[in-house]
């Protein structure tokens, strides 16, 4: 670390470091998460699932694009730190389609993971975007603001999808298209 580096890190408030560790964590979930929406997007039965999967791993990478400029924003550079909660998220939903991959709930299994994926990245932005406000970064909390507002759409199409046909076909009532 330079003596540059160590003057910023001491001019940082408790709440800015706190922000910059929350936002590494984010930028390795947003890694993980894509990878896992790749998966899970190849195996959707459902063809209005698989193209709503895609469609958001496309956003899912732009997103990981735009925390880089968030960092830009807070001069530090962009950084992963390894996050144990979604990491768990990401096995028990690995488990869960393993256990109902071959069903009738396949479907119905993969929204409820990848909601699960979804409620946690809402959580995170949310706060991200209050302290970027609390610490005056205008431009950064519009950009959190954006991907808070791209969780919420995908959660909504999620369930719009469960509702339509997922939950029918998995429990029997109709056949998946
Ligand atoms: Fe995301």
């Amino acid at each position: 670390m330079t003596k540059k580096d160590t003057a910023k890190k001491n001019d940082r408030s408790a709440l800015e470091r706190l922000f910059l560790h929350a936002l590494k964590d984010m930028y390795f979930a947003e890694g993980a998460i894509h990878k896992a929406f790749v998966d899970v997007a190849r195996s959707a039965k459902l063809p209005s699932l698989q193209a709503a999967l895609t469609a958001h791993c496309e956003e899912t990478r732009d997103q990981t694009e735009r925390l880089e400029k968030v960092f830009e924003i807070f001069e530090a550079k962009p950084k992963a730190i390894s996050c144990e909660a979604i990491k768990g998220i990401l096995e028990e939903s690995s488990n869960v389609l393993d256990q109902f991959g071959d069903t009738e709930a396949a479907d119905a299994a993969a929204i409820f993971c990848c909601q699960a994926i979804k409620h946690y990245e809402i959580t995170r932005y949310g706060t991200l975007r209050e302290w970027a406000r609390e610490l005056g970064r205008m431009e950064a909390a519009r950009i959190l603001s954006e991907l808070l507002d791209q969780e919420y759409a995908a959660d909504q199409m999620l369930t719009k999808i469960a509702e339509d046909r997922a939950n029918k076909v998995a429990e029997g009532k109709i056949a998946a298209e």
